[in-house]
């Protein structure tokens, strides 16, 4: 995360940096700052803390200039303090920079600086970017363009960067996975990385694509691919009033929030997965040979990606894990002990619950890590340590962005703790890297037209169901209870979920004509298994809506409908699968005319008991 802003023109940059960046708080509030291009070089003014500290300072002692550029922090490499704020200048502050994303190569880049004499003064990834364009525009003669274009091909990385130079009246920015978004007035350009951050200045707007550069001037602007070959990209007019450009032209935030995943998902697994070594680093202090048993404790949609976790920590790291709702696990007088490294899960770091059930833990003298989004919430000050998520805000109530994560982090945590452990075999430890890679580009897959046309036409046709069933087996068992509990909190429908053997033991008895019963019944050890159980639904005349992998026809006869899904490794499929149950839910309560993103009785932070 992370929020930026950029200007041109004849207004007073500063306040329009001031207010884009108001707009942008929640993208990140852990420090704020700015550079003006005034008659005294660049002014640099940052603060740790909320933009209420910067601005105060400001109003003491204001910047005037017409060109600027503003940020605001979500922290990843470096403490929220003022030296690690952005902008980042180069030491003879002629050249400033502000970035959001994470450079995922910037130790290597560091070091080969400060061996050619760079000093650094943050612990930021993102100063990397100031150094490199510093000494790429000596090299090519002050062109800051090129500068710019040529460092970002030594970088590897997400970045959302802007860039100008006291010797340039312009702006150089440039994106690859973080947003960035070009407003056109007349006379002036911005930037923003979210829409609500210009539309108080204009509404004609350009939506900069991955890969592309652009250069604002006074004169207008230019956009170019990496490669410097020019690009043609539409203007467009924004007629979103203030709310819906916070949903980002969608109708709601959690349909928003499902179609941010992929990019979520670069955002937990960026900087962490090394392809050249196979290694995996969470940047972490935990020792992995310092407990003998994990406790996953969580609430609700966290505690289903509690029970993919211990699915993927046993399977992958061989050590025993339970897996306890938090409610719960304060009450049953848990078996905790040094040898306990206690997990918690939580999208808000606030869930009174969770909060008390690892004070519980550690109590007993657990070691504590969380699988966190929200940086700096009450759990975070409480635990030893974290493993930030990075989905970014989740507004809609209904947890979506932050599951997906959450798994995707069990995965990252289940790949380190194997191969620290000398449990993850080579071969599988490789196929399991790229899978997981490759998660992004599945869930955007997942997320094609045509896919998500058909699971609406499915939602539509089963919306008067009194009641659902949810199936699934393994790793995907949590994917149905995490399915049927969408369903539920939002379109009002009772569902229940079993893992598919369980059926037979009971709910098989609620089978009826009128019963629709979801199957996760991608490609699996356990699908003829899973086969069976549909079987067994169909000879009862219940409805089966199975989900199956992309070209699965041979087992598409067996429902009465399909909903296909990209290939994925059975261990991140449970992600993969995740996005159709959301869809499938969200369809189903906007056919019942709900509203999804405030549905009943619920809250997005339960800080009581
Ligand atoms: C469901 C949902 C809730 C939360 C639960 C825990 O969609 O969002 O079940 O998952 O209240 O919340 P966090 O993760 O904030 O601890």
């Amino acid at each position: 995360m992370c929020g930026i802003v950029g200007y041109i023109g004849q207004r007073n940059a500063q306040d329009v940096l001031i207010s884009g960046l108001a707009k942008l708080e929640y993208r990140g509030y852990d420090s704020a700052g700015v550079a003006v291009c005034t008659d005294n070089g660049i002014q640099v003014r940052k603060k740790a803390g909320k933009l209420a500290n910067l601005s105060t300072e400001l109003e003491g002692t204001p910047l005037t200039g017409t060109l600027g550029i503003g940020h605001t922090r979500w922290a990843t490499h470096g403490l929220p303090n003022d030296t690690n704020a952005h902008p980042h200048a180069t030491e003879d502050g002629r050249l400033v920079i502000i970035h959001n994303g994470i450079i995922e190569n910037y130790l290597q880049l560091k070091e080969a600086l400060m061996s050619r004499g760079h000093t650094f003064l943050s612990e930021t990834d993102s100063e990397v970017l100031a150094h490199l364009i510093e000494e790429k525009y000596a090299q090519l003669s002050g062109n800051l363009y090129e500068a710019v274009r040529q460092a970002l091909g030594d970088v590897r990385g997400a970045y959302g960067i802007v860039v100008t130079h006291v010797d340039h009246r312009e702006i150089v920015a440039a994106r690859t996975v973080s947003p960035l978004v070009m407003g056109v007035g007349e006379g002036e350009m911005f930037l923003a990385s979210d829409v609500p951050a210009l539309l108080a200045y204009t509404r004609n707007m350009v939506f900069l694509h991955d890969g592309d550069m652009v250069v604002l001037n006074d004169d207008g602007y230019r956009v170019t691919d990496l490669q410097g070959n020019a690009v043609q990209r539409q203007v467009e007019r924004i007629d979103w009033d203030a709310e819906a450009a916070e949903k980002g032209g969608y109708d709601t935030y959690m349909l928003k929030e499902i179609y941010e995943q992929p990019v979520a998902l670069t955002n937990t697994l960026i900087g962490r997965l090394h392809d050249e070594t196979g290694e995996v680093n969470l940047d972490i202090n935990l020792n992995p040979a310092s407990f003998k048993r994990i406790s996953i404790i969580a609430c609700g949609t966290a505690y289903y990606a509690g029970l993919v976790g211990e699915y993927l920590i046993e399977q992958l790291a061989r050590v025993p894990v339970e897996v306890d709702v938090a409610s719960e696990y304060r009450y049953r007088s848990p078996l905790v002990s040094e040898d306990t490294l206690a997990i918690v899960v939580s999208q808000s770091g606030e869930t009174i619950d969770t909060l008390e059930a690892l004070r519980e833990a550690k109590k007993f003298g657990a070691k504590t890590l969380g699988v966190i989004n929200a940086k700096g919430s009450s759990m975070t000050r409480e635990l030893d340590d974290t493993l930030y998520i990075h989905a970014g805000p989740e507004i809609g109530v209904a947890s979506t962005k932050a599951y997906t994560s959450m798994v995707s982090a069990f995965m990252l945590l289940a790949l380190w703790l194997g191969r620290a452990r000398g449990t993850l075999g080579e071969d599988l430890g490789r196929e399991l890297l790229h899978a997981t890679r490759e998660l992004p580009r599945l869930v955007e897959e997942a997320l094609a037209p045509e896919r998500v046309e058909k699971i609406k036409q499915i939602a539509e046709k089963y919306s008067g169901a009194r009641d659902y069933l949810f199936l699934g087996r393994g790793v995907n068992a949590p994917t149905a209870f995490e399915g049927a509990l969408k369903l539920k909190e939002i379109s009002y429908i009772h569902a229940e979920a079993y893992a598919a053997g369980e059926m037979k033991h009971g709910p098989i008895a609620l089978i009826d004509e009128h019963l629709p019963v979801v199957v996760v019944a991608t490609e699996s050890f356990l699908l003829e298994k899973t086969i069976s159980n549909v079987q067994e639904v169909r000879a009862r005349s219940g409805k089966v809506i199975a989900i199956l992998s992309d070209g699965d026809t041979e087992n598409a006869r067996h429902a009465d409908d399909v909903i296909y899904v990209p290939h994925a490794h059975e261990m991140v499929s449970p992600i993969v699968n995740a996005v159709a149950m959301q869809l499938l839910a969200y369809h189903t309560a906007t056919a019942l005319g709900k509203d999804v993103d405030k549905p009943r009785n619920l809250a997005k932070s339960v800080t009581v008991e």
